[in-house]
Order: structure tokens, then sequence, then C-alpha cells
């Protein structure tokens, strides 16, 4: 049976998207090749590495293993989604300041996961951040930049919390 491209229209970053796409595309690979965003990694294209996550309504999501049309009429979120009017998101700005990068390609998985457990708790533990990290890994770093990138990145979400709330 021969398969056949349909249509596709996906919510990437606030935006609407359409394509035609072969139903059993996953997410990278629609998000990737069909729209050119191609911040997030495919790596192990397995659901083992983490470097290929996007948020789906807030979650965390591995997209290698998400079918692309699972998730229409969902909010997907994207390292390109991060950075606002041309200022990094405090997860990515913390990763430049305190070196956790190296060669880069688990970087967007570790930001998207970070960033997605900041959201939801703000005031993560040390032990909450490496427990919500587990699951993205790194080939380069040893680790502790980005850990370290991470608890920067909290004391700067809780301070403007606190800004806001003031003001
Ligand atoms: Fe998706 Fe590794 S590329 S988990
Ligand atoms: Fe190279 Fe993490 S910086 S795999």
């Amino acid at each position: 049976m021969e398969l056949k491209k349909l249509p596709l229209e996906l919510r990437i970053n606030g935006e609407l998207m359409q394509t035609f796409a072969y139903p059993h595309l996953t997410l990278l690979e629609v998000v990737r090749e069909h729209f050119g965003l191609t911040g997030s990694k495919r790596s192990c294209d397995f659901g083992e590495c983490g470097a290929c996550t996007m948020l789906v309504d807030g979650v965390p999501h591995l997209s290698c293993i998400t079918i692309a049309r699972s998730v229409r009429g969902k909010e997907i979120t994207t390292i390109e989604g991060l950075a606002w009017e041309g200022t990094l998101h405090p997860v990515q700005q913390a990763f430049v300041s305190l070196g956790g990068i190296q060669c880069g390609f688990c970087t967007p998985g570790f930001i998207m996961t970070a960033k997605a457990l900041l959201d939801r708790n703000p005031e993560a533990s040390e032990e909450e951040i490496r427990h919500a990290l587990a699951g993205n890994l790194c080939r380069c770093t040893g680790y502790v930049k980005i850990l370290d990138a991470v608890l920067s990145a909290a004391k700067e979400v809780q301070a403007a919390g606190a800004q806001a709330a003031v003001s």
C-alpha cells in the first residue's frame, strides 16, 4: 500500500504551521525537515538521550518518539521559541555564562527540560533538578557545569518572580 502525505497543522512557538507529511513521521522529523527548526537535535533517535526534547503543552516530550500527528492542537515549544525579543531565556543565558556547553549537541534538550521544571517549580532543589535532568545525556561536560547553570537560572527565575510580586 502506498503511503500518502496528509495535511498537518501544528502550533509551534505560538505560530500555526502547515505542511503535508507522511502520517508516520515523528515530531522531530516534521519540525526539523518540514519547518526548518533545527535547534532540536537528533542523536539516538530512540528515546534514550533527551537531545530532541520539546515541550508539548509545557511538558517535556522526546520528539524522536512522538508521532507528529498525535500532538495536533497542542502548544509545542522548541528551543527556538525561548528567546524573547533578542533576550535569551534565563536558562539559556545561564548555560552560556557558566559554560554549561561544550559541543552543544545535548544543550537544547537540557535547556527545554530545565525550563519546564522551573516553570512548574521555580523553587526546585538541587536534588529535584538532578532528577528532572536524569533523562538528558551529555558526552562532553561531566554535568557539573550544566547543574551549576540550572541552579543559577533557578535563582534568576525566583528573583524575577519576587520582583513581579512586588511591582
Ligand atoms: Fe530523541 Fe535521543 S534523539 S531521545
Ligand atoms: Fe557535547 Fe553535551 S556538550 S554532548
